[in-house]
């Protein structure tokens, strides 16, 4: 901005990485009110508050894409476990469950239960949903996918079949209200227990909704294992029938026998994105988690239990050491951990690496924020792809790491004036030190803070500072089409 005298924050001498993989560069960087008002040598520039950065990177704040923030944006406001990595928008609402719309009198069928217990699920309506975001606002901001199964639960008797077409009318029907409440997409979990039944024509019936609305398709896929590729297929199916943008989840590989197999998976993108718009995101570790499910102890190597209702003083523990103490199976102690959270150690390192590489890979934590004992992804996802990643193994310069969780993710995910640091932007900034980012938290110590996040900035305030929330909370609920 030519002529500018004043501002009211001014990021002094370091070096800015704008988000869209252009080499950093040795510039000031002002902002006024809510947005970046000006870059460069900015030294005449009078400010309110000046921050000396110098040695320091100036990024865009970074986007979780994938994320089961939905309560914790009400519960866990300051949202610690996201501004400590440099993250200043989460996508939320993914894997097929969004907190709404929805209301519930008892305990949801698990996955759900990874958002809340019945308490939690009070909005019948999206838009009492992001109201209640507008009014109680948290440190970062959000936007909202729509979950197939929370619509499921809420418009079927029985979830443990196909939906009749009177149903799918309801879920569509609850699915555009929420489009037009501001929602940018619709989400499934094929993979869980309340939506497996769901053939593909019901889905691909309830995502025609998404066209006019310029939403998108988000998916934690039927099968991850065996039968990777023919979920593939039917996701690319689903977004080419209902005529709009794919996004596949947390994609990869797991079990033993399909180890390596991320080269066919990337192949079958590259020959599919030729034809229709697809996106994938993908966190930087080999093991995964969710609710604890006999299926994925079956194609895993080691399980670890998040938490567990009836046995809480377990959670951190391998299920294989609960079982000899109970001297059953891991099978029959899973029953009785039951309801429970765990970690799946069973994934290949080199398909981890492989497709974080892959140019089109967002990144998105998947972190379970209400988990006792969680995976260590909750708090350490970011500065481990810019530390670990991509400093230390060199898979790819920090320019793309920085690409691939800012301004590729604000696109695909349609945040308007997110994801750069340019003039007119809003100032969601991240400034880090390069030589020091590392994540701390490990599957034995899960929630540690990671190392060399200096200052986060959502909407022009200071969110985190000296290591701590400085306890603003000036995140907003981004409504699709809406600034
Ligand atoms: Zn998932
Ligand atoms: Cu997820």
């Amino acid at each position: 901005m030519a002529g500018l005298e004043r501002c009211d924050l001014k990021l002094s001498g370091g070096e800015v990485i704008d988000g869209t993989g252009a080499a950093r560069m040795r510039a000031d960087v002002a902002i006024v009110d809510d947005r970046i008002a000006a870059i460069g040598d900015l030294s005449s520039v009078r400010a309110g508050r000046e921050i000396d950065v110098t040695g320091r990177i100036v990024a865009p704040g970074f986007v979780d894409v994938h994320t089961h923030d939905d309560r914790a944006l009400l519960s866990k406001p300051t949202m610690d476990m996201k501004v400590s990595q440099g993250v200043t928008s989460v996508v939320v609402g993914n894997c097929g469950i969004s907190l709404a719309p929805l209301v519930m009198d008892r305990r949801p069928p698990p996955p759900l239960d990874l958002l809340g217990t019945e308490e939690w699920w009070k909005y019948g309506t999206f838009d009492a949903f992001l109201t209640a975001i507008d009014e109680a606002p948290a440190s970062v901001n959000a936007a909202f996918l729509v979950g197939h199964s929370t619509l499921r639960v809420g418009a079927m008797d029985d979830v443990y079949r196909a939906a009749r077409s009177d149903e799918i009318k309801t879920m569509r029907g609850r699915l555009e209200e929420s489009l037009d409440a501001g929602a940018c997409g619709l989400s499934t979990g094929l993979f869980y227990a309340p939506s497996e039944q769901a053939p593909t024509e019901e889905v691909i019936e309830i995502a025609r909704a998404l066209k006019t609305h310029g939403g998108r398709y988000v998916t934690h896929m039927r099968n991850e294992g065996a039968d990777v590729v023919k979920s593939l297929e039917e996701t690319f199916l689903i977004g080419r029938e209902a005529g709009v943008p794919v996004i596949v989840s947390h994609h990869k590989v797991h079990g033993k026998d399909n180890f390596g197999r991320s080269k066919e998976t990337l192949a079958l993108f590259d020959r599919y994105r030729k034809s229709q718009k697809i996106g994938l995101d993908v966190y930087p570790y080999h093991a995964s988690s969710t609710v604890l499910k006999a299926d994925s102890i079956a194609f895993s190597n080691r399980v670890m239990v998040t938490w567990s209702v009836p046995h809480p003083e377990h959670k951190g523990r391998d299920l294989k050491d609960i079982a000899e103490e109970w001297g059953v199976d891991v099978y029959a102690a899973a029953e009785r951990l039951q309801p429970a959270g765990a970690i799946y150690f069973s994934m290949d390192e080199d398909d981890v690496q492989r497709i974080l590489s892959y140019p089109q890979a967002m990144f998105g934590s998947d972190g379970l924020p209400h988990d006792e004992f969680p995976h260590p992804r909750l708090w350490g996802t970011f500065p481990r792809i810019l530390g670990h990643y991509s400093r230390d193994l060199g898979l790819f310069p920090l320019e793309e790491a920085v690409r691939r969780m800012t301004s590729l993710s604000a696109e695909e995910f349609g945040l308007k004036d997110r994801g750069e640091v340019a003039e007119g932007k809003f100032a969601d900034l991240c400034v880090f030190d390069a030589r020091d980012i590392i994540d701390s938290a490990t599957f034995e110590d899960p929630m540690t803070p990671a190392a060399g996040i200096d200052t986060v900035i959502v909407n022009g305030r200071i969110v985190w500072a000296e290591g701590r929330c400085t306890g603003e909370r000036s995140g907003r609920a981004l409504r699709q089409g809406q600034a």
